[in-house]
């Protein structure tokens, strides 16, 4: 198999990658590299590694075609993007989206990354449930809010892709594990337990996640390349097994800190519970009923496991100094 991973040098680009080659693909990477890192993981993969904006429709041009699957997954992502710069992310993950389209031929099967923000002014406004299906009518509470134009961009990607190639949308919930970045809650927490911090500022303690290990992700998408009947279809993809909220989470994550000798070994440091970012939803969790009734997916890292690998990593790569503490 010949696979495109465009975006694939990110976080679950580079998971993805080394899953599809222990597979026997052999995979192509294009990436700008403004998030992904041409760091140890990536340089140590057997892959074809080439930089490009895609954004820029020379990038597409530049490309052979006959691919036996496409991942989409480029796209600028994350609260602070999407606080700082609303127009970056409208820009970047619309274009590049809709180059791929002119671009891609019909038979080239595609997947694109969407995200369960997609959804999340329905769960604010209190008019969809939680576990959420894919079946919910979509919400934008404020078109002119910064926080919605992530959800603005990638539900004009879901539309695009449907009606414009061979394409699965798989919705992401909440996917975490090792390269992540610094940004999100469960490497945030255990940069800032092994730093020792006390007291330990907790934002939105009382909010409730479903976290998917990136494996348990990868193994959704496998599955759904293969399955004939996902195409044409927005599937949700996530871990529905082990809700918490944040509260536990950061007690798990100090226990692991303290179990592998953190530095906050010893003693436990005085949570201060703080309000939560303005926005975000109070409880997320897919309903997972279609990934398994489509493709037999059951998520298989517990919570506890995911954390400590996740944790594992951070710790070797803060000694490293590949990312800070
Ligand atoms: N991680 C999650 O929990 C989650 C949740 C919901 C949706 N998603 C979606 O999944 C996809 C992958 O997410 P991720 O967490 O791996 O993010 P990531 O930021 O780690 O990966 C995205 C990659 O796209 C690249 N990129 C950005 N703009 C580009 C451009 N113009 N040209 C070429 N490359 C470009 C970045 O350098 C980065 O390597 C994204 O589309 C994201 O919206 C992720």
């Amino acid at each position: 198999m010949r696979t495109l991973l465009l975006g694939g040098a990110g976080f679950i680009g580079l998971h993805l990658a080394r899953r599809l080659l222990a597979d026997g693909h052999a995979v192509t990477v294009v990436d700008d590299f403004s998030r992904g890192r041409r760091d140890r993981d990536l340089e140590g993969m057997p892959l074809d590694v080439r930089d490009g904006d895609l954004t820029d429709p020379r990038t597409y041009r530049a490309l052979e075609h006959g691919w036996d699957q496409i991942f989409m997954l480029a796209a600028v992502v994350g609260v602070r993007n999407v606080e700082r710069d609303p127009s970056r992310v409208l820009r970047v993950n619309t274009l590049a989206l809709m180059h791929l389209l002119d671009w891609i031929e019909r038979d080239e099967p595609l997947f694109f990354a969407s995200t369960s923000e997609a959804y999340a002014g329905g769960v604010s406004a209190g008019l969809v449930p939680v576990p959420t299906p894919e079946s919910v009518p979509l919400v934008i509470e404020d078109v002119a809010s910064p926080r919605f134009s992530y959800a603005i961009s990638k539900l004009h990607g879901e539309a695009a892709v449907l009606h414009g190639a061979h394409a699965v949308v798989g919705r992401f919930h909440n996917v975490y594990g090792p390269r992540m970045g610094a940004d999100h809650v469960i490497p945030e927490l255990s940069l800032r337990a092994m730093r020792g911090e006390n007291p330990f500022t907790l934002y939105g303690s009382e909010q409730s996640r479903a976290f998917c290990y990136v494996d348990d992700a990868v193994e959704a998408m496998v599955r759904l390349m293969a399955t004939p009947a996902a195409f044409g279809r927005i599937v949700h993809i996530g871990d529905d097994t082990e809700e918490t909220n944040i509260a536990d989470l950061a007690k798990l994550v100090l226990r692991i800190a303290g179990s592998v000798g953190g530095s906050v070994a010893g003693r436990d440091p005085v949570i201060d519970p703080v309000p939560a970012p303005a926005g975000s939803v109070a409880r997320r969790c897919p309903d997972l009923s279609l990934l398994r009734r489509l493709t037999g997916f059951e998520p298989r890292v517990s919570l506890e496991e995911g954390v400590r690998r996740t944790f594992d990593w951070y710790r070797r790569s803060a000694v490293a100094a590949v990312v800070e503490i």
